[in-house]
């Protein structure tokens, strides 16, 4: 489990008030209680939240809210006694032209009401803004920041400006990262509230790739449960909700589904603790005030729901189905995340070599960062090799691969490829991930037709003549193919080449799927039912001699290498050097200076990410020589190959 996907990750932030879990949602709380509908303890008792944030502006310019604030803090203020974010007045600065308050005197004021996360006063820039003004924006926002730094111990949120240039926000987001605690994607409200997000996705695009992995992004006004699957996407790992209220204000019921009208909904969908006092038809009924606490609270409350669900994606590697399943709220979103897959540039650094599934929620599925990078390592492998055979979709089952000659008699290739959802692919490589785990709408529409082995063989018979020896069984052949082809597919020719002679691969009795490849009576790969080789540490030994350089190697520091040697885990400041090519869930070298191998272990970070962070597991040793093959890996007839459908298994 990677406990990522998408930019999304699993995290923790450290406040003096207690830990934020991320991806979270802060539901913005109205610093004064008489104007909070429902108080902030009780979100976190029954609903898990268990962090807010609120204005320190609203409270600074507030006599009665500011002497409180000034005598108890903001936690006695507002009456919450979790982590508390604060907002500067930026957000007053777009809604109503200006604010009244210094951005020295605001921080100052922050640090002195005990807040957890301060925020600068940065100077919030519309999407319309021109460059030059926008630049002299973003001037100003970072001369602030450099001095909010100087200034503040605490915990410093940093917004990112810049409008709608790329130039400006990547700047932004580089600055940011120099300065700030939490990176805080600013400026947007009104893309949000505008339903642009097309224009929000080259914004994150823009700024996601240069913030520094080591700090939670936040992301203003992103409060719809709608968006909240999108937004993980692209690494946000804290999200503030006003709309919960705001949208409670207009009777308007938020669901992660889009928006509905309460004077729409008569029938009891829903049946969660608050509609179980009340079911939501009867809302109707109320007096407003309370009609709008309750539907507020009720929106929080599927708001909440949606967050966890963003981080249980995250956790099984299904953020980009949840994603695309919350897209269809909206045309208007689902434009927003086509956007996304026009930079794949951006995910493909994070994106895992591997999930345990792929399940297409419509055709768009097939364009996600996966494909993208399947597809170009495909074009890669197929230059200069011979055409193929096509041979519709067969499996790789061994009674169909005896009669697939891989030769004919005078010795040339014979290749084969076989239609996929994605396209044609190589036969030998359709176990692969995302190919071979792939299940979408075709297996149902147009069933992989089940040919008695036979046929087959009379097909390639009368195809090829006397050519081709269709007597002879290819399975061996295959066997031998598949695993030289896969050991290329992972590590280029030249290794494929030294490697593959002496190698011997088993398959699986039910499915005929390769499941493991030795040499000799020893294991060096056992494949995933992803279908990619994970070595072994006999197998990682022999990558060692015929890898160059820092191929699939970790350099692990000196200070380090006892314990990895002796199975512990990698940590991230540990890391000295790492295969720029390498990406999470790959199986990985682990070496001391001299190139010594130590062990082998799946990565969790990408080796941009490595450097960054002063904390965290960059490596989850999996083997070393007292134990050399991986457990998680000890092949098991039952269980790996039960979990996955093969064609015409479902
Ligand atoms: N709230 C909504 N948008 C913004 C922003 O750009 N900056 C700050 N500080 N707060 C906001
Ligand atoms: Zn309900």
């Amino acid at each position: 489990m990677l406990e990522r996907d998408g930019l999304g990750r699993i995290g923790r932030l450290a406040t003096p008030h207690g830990p934020i879990e991320t991806p979270a949602l802060l539901p913005v709380v109205h610093p004064d209680p008489e104007r909070q509908p429902v108080p902030p303890e009780e979100f976190r008792r029954r609903l898990g939240l268990g962090a807010v944030i609120t204005s320190s502006y609203i409270t600074w310019r507030t006599p009665p809210l500011r002497a409180i604030a000034e005598q108890r803090g903001i936690h006695g203020l507002i009456g919450f006694s979790g982590p508390v974010m604060t907002d500067s007045g930026a957000f007053q600065q777009h809604a109503y032209g200006s604010v009244e308050v210094g951005p020295e005197e605001i921080l100052r004021f922050q640090e002195a009401i005990g807040t957890d996360v301060a925020t600068i006063l940065d100077v919030f820039t519309e999407p319309e803004t021109p460059h030059e003004v926008a630049e002299s924006s973003l001037e100003t926002t970072l001369d602030r920041a450099r001095a909010g730094r100087a200034l503040r111990n605490g915990l410093l949120a940093v917004p990112v400006q810049g409008g709608p240039h790329s130039d400006l926000r990547a700047r932004s987001a580089r600055a940011a990262s120099e300065l700030g605690d939490v990176l805080a994607v600013g400026g947007v409200v009104p893309l949000l509230e505008q339903y642009r997000f097309v224009e929000l996705a080259r914004i994150l695009s823009a700024v996601r790739p240069e913030l520094t992995p080591a700090a939670p992004v936040h992301l203003f006004g992103a409060g719809h449960p709608m968006t909240f699957a999108w937004a993980a996407l692209f690494g946000v790992d804290l999200i503030d909700s006003s709309a919960y209220q705001k949208f409670a204000r207009r009777g308007r019921l938020l669901l992660p589904e889009g928006t509905v009208a309460l004077a729409d909904v008569t029938e009891a969908t829903c049946r969660c603790f608050l509609c179980d006092e009340l079911p939501l038809p009867k809302l109707a009924n109320l007096p407003p005030t309370e009609r709008e606490r309750r539907l507020a609270y009720h929106n929080l409350l599927t708001s909440a729901e949606e967050i966890g669900r963003v981080r249980q994606a995250i956790r099984e590697g299904t953020l980009w189905e949840l994603a695309e399943r919350r897209a269809v709220a909206h045309p208007a979103l689902r434009a927003g995340l086509e956007e996304a897959r026009r930079h794949p540039e951006v995910f493909l650094p994070t994106e895992p070599e591997a999930r345990r599934a792929f399940r297409e929620v419509d055709r768009t599925s097939r364009d996600r960062p996966a494909v993208v990078r399947f597809r170009r390592r495909l074009d890669a492998y197929r230059a200069g090799r011979a055409p193929s055979h096509l041979i519709g979709r067969l499996g790789l089952r061994p009674e169909y691969l005896r009669h697939l000659p891989l030769e004919d008699r005078a010795g040339s290739p014979l290749r084969w490829q076989m239609e996929t959802p994605l396209g044609l692919v190589p036969v030998e490589l359709s176990d692969l991930y995302p190919v071979g785990p792939y299940l979408g709408v075709e297996e149902f529409l147009d069933p992989p037709r089940h040919r008695p082995p036979r046929a087959v063989r009379e097909e390639v018979g009368s195809t090829f003549g006397p050519t081709v020896d269709v007597d002879r069984d290819w399975t061996g052949p295959w066997t031998l193919f598949q695993i030289s082809s896969l050991l290329e597919w992972q590590y280029g020719r030249t290794a494929a080449r030294a490697l593959a002679p002496g190698l011997t691969g088993e398959r699986s009795r039910r499915t005929g799927r390769l499941r493991s490849i030795a040499r000799g009576d020893t294991p060096h790969f056992v494949v995933g039912t992803e279908g990619v080789a994970h070595p072994t540490f006999r197998g990682a030994e022999s990558l060692r001699t015929v890898l160059p350089g820092d191929s699939h190697r970790v350099t692990v520091h000196e200070d380090a290498v006892p314990f990895v040697r002796a199975g512990r885990t990698l940590f991230s400041r540990f890391v000295v050097h790492a295969d720029p090519e390498l990406v999470p869930g790959t199986t990985a070298l682990l070496v001391g200076a001299d190139d010594e191998l130590l062990a082998i272990g799946r990565l969790l970070l990408a080796p941009h990410e490595m450097g960054k962070l002063a904390r965290g597991v960059a490596v989850r040793v999996t083997a070393h020589a007292a134990r050399p093959v991986p457990e998680e890996l000890v092949p098991s007839e039952e269980e790996g190959d039960a979990e996955r459908p093969l064609p015409g298994d479902l």
